[in-house]
């Protein structure tokens, strides 16, 4: 199912990168697998009404820096039919309340209407200040947007 929703989302993203197709007409998605096999990989699918409408991947650990204990955002997706209804930030927020602490979103710097979806996001999540910065990472420019998502009711 993943895999299949991968090719979807690929396909948005060979717009702003420079992906190729296999000769089997594919993206593909290599590091999809490691999501059943490491540890701190996350895999969700969001349904609307009971219908398939995204999935996000979640991984454990900075991509821009020496950090294992940060939350990364990997990819996130939601399918054209439910697009600007506010379900993306709806999702989102509902995973960062699900996994308090640092978190690092990153959007390819030539994504810009990803950019302006993740500030809208993380404006709309209580308590989220977000600092924001530049890196170069495998040869890619990316826009990260890194905050904290508080503990709700607060630990005792
Ligand atoms: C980016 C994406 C996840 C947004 O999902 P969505 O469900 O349409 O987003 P929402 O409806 O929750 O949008 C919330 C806010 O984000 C902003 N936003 C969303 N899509 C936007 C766009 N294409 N351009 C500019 N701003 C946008 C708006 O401020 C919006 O609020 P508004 O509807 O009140 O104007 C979706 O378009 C997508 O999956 N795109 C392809 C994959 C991708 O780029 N993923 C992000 C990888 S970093």
């Amino acid at each position: 199912m993943l895999a299949n929703l991968l090719e979807l989302y690929a396909h948005d993203f060979s717009e702003f990168i420079d992906l190729q197709l296999q000769s089997d007409g594919r993206f593909g998605y290599p590091r999809l697998s490691l999501y059943w096999q490491e540890e701190g990989r996350l895999p969700f699918l969001v349904k609307v009404d009971g219908y398939l409408a995204g999935f996000v991947l979640v991984s454990r650990g900075s991509r821009v820096r020496d950090d294992p204990e940060v939350w990364d955002m990997a990819e996130f997706f939601i399918v054209r039919r439910y697009r600007k209804r506010g379900i993306g930030a709806a999702i989102a927020q509902e995973i960062w309340r699900r996994f308090p602490g640092a978190w690092e979103v990153r959007v390819l710097a030539s994504n810009e209407p990803a950019r302006a979806f993740w500030a809208a996001a993380i404006r709309g999540f209580p308590g989220a200040r977000a600092e924001e910065a530049t890196n170069e990472v495998e040869g890619k420019r990316w826009h990260v947007f890194a905050f904290v998502s508080p503990v709700v009711g607060g630990a005792k």
